[in-house]
């Protein structure tokens, strides 16, 4: 097991009616003068933005209002927003949506108080010293943006998706209420889970194998989610499963699942390509390369692929050896993402077959021009990202 530091400080306040305690949160953390930042149209049609408003002006808080963050957020909204909250005098950001918009807000907190331009943390030209507060309503569990000390944020100029972390990022607050989840279309819904598992098994897959209490949390939300994912796309206003699910989203990417392990996220970067070029859906991207990227990478540790095989996806342990175990995890988790109208390949995921060209642009960025290379689990540098995207087309 590996030393850790768990840092995890947002307060969460969970259930029915959650957002009535959004006015009191902002206070509470400082906030005299608010931007209330959202996505499309989602917030609006639901109500959700009138009672969040409501609930800031039961305690007296002015606001501003920027909507129209699209999914896979934009570096120009990041700039617009920046420049309302220094002309509105902004203390404190509240973001509705899932994690585009609360991702936007925290690249807007970090602008507000930079003297250059924000996009200079996304190519590691500077560090976050100071930040504008931050809380999230959450209206989609996925992300994991709500607890996490991450945002990711795409520039429209060349496609370039980059992530930036920090603690200082880290919401003061996260509002969840699982009745605003049942507006999610399956889709939405379906992507979100295989984002929970995804940065579930980032950290999951690791070479520190001593780590029972924490393997064991991780094992366990990785089946309850399958489970819950069955039930709300059967049911979506089943409030016990949607609240499983959005309680699933935050604890997997809080760091409570990488306690004592290395983690690897080789997946995630080489998702990051394909919505960068694509614009896809984040968790459908991660459901079309995953089964490639765990073929390419299982036979550094079988064993582990094993554990997660019997323990998270339910694989009898009747193998002749821990290969085939593993092999048979991978193929149930690919199961699973079908069956819950997930792609498992890129052509399923685009509509069309991936060019070697693309495949070559994708890896030249994911790996800064064959300077950096990805993953923990097994590291891989720039041809390692051509095979796994060719394998997965
Ligand atoms: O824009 P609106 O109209 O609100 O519609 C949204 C959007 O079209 C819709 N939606 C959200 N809540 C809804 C709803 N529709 C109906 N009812 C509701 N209650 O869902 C669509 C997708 O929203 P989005 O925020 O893009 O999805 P998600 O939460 O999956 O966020 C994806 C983004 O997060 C980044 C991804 O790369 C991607 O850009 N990530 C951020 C991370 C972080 N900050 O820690 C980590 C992740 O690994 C991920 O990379
Ligand atoms: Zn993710």
């Amino acid at each position: 097991m590996k030393d850790f530091n768990y840092y995890a400080p947002t307060q969460v306040a969970f259930g029915r009616k959650a957002e009535q305690a959004t006015g009191r949160l902002v206070k509470q953390y400082g906030g005299t003068k608010v931007l209330v930042h959202y996505g499309g149209k989602s917030a609006e049609r639901s109500g959700l933005l009138d009672a969040v408003c409501h609930a800031l002006e039961a305690e007296h808080l002015p606001y501003v209002k920027l909507g129209g963050v699209v999914p896979n957020p934009r570096l120009s909204k990041v700039h617009e927003g920046i420049d309302l909250c220094r002309a509105e005098g902004v203390d404190f950001i509240l973001a509705i949506g899932g994690g585009s918009v609360i991702d936007s807000a925290k690249a807007i907190s970090m602008g507000v108080t930079y003297e250059g331009d924000v996009w200079d943390f996304f190519t590691h030209k500077a560090e976050v010293d100071t930040c504008l507060p931050l809380g999230a309503m959450l209206t989609l569990p996925a992300a994991g943006s709500e607890m996490s000390d991450a945002t990711v944020i795409t520039n429209e100029d060349g496609d370039l998706k980059k992530d930036y972390g920090s603690d200082k990022l880290r919401c003061k607050f996260a509002v969840m209420n699982p009745e605003r989840t049942f507006t999610l279309p399956p889709y939405q819904t379906a992507a979100g889970v295989v984002d929970i598992i995804m940065h579930t098994l980032e950290r999951y897959f690791s070479h520190d194998d001593d780590m029972t209490v924490t393997d064991s949390i991780a094992e366990s939300l990785i089946r309850t989610v399958q489970d819950s994912a069955f039930k709300v796309l059967q049911q979506p206003d089943n409030y016990l499963h949607r609240a499983q699910i959005m309680w699933a989203s935050s604890l997997s990417h809080n760091g409570l699942t990488g306690c004592g392990t290395t983690s690897d996220w080789a997946t995630h970067f080489l998702e990051h390509e394909l919505s960068g070029m694509f614009d896809v859906t984040h968790g459908a991207g991660l459901a079309a390369v995953w089964g490639s990227w765990a073929r390419y990478v299982y036979l550094e540790n079988p064993t582990r692929f094993a554990q997660f095989a019997v323990n998270a996806m339910g694989v009898r342990n009747n193998f002749k050896s821990a290969e085939e175990t593993a092999l048979a995890g991978i193929e149930a988790l690919e199961r699973f993402f079908r069956a819950i109208g997930m792609p498992t390949s890129i052509h399923e995921l685009i509509g069309r077959e991936i060019t070697d060209e693309e495949i070559r642009e994708m890896s030249r960025k994911c790996s800064y021009d064959g300077t950096h290379s990805i993953g923990g689990f097994k590291v891989l540098n720039r041809e390692d990202m051509e095979h796994i995207y060719r394998a997965a087309r």
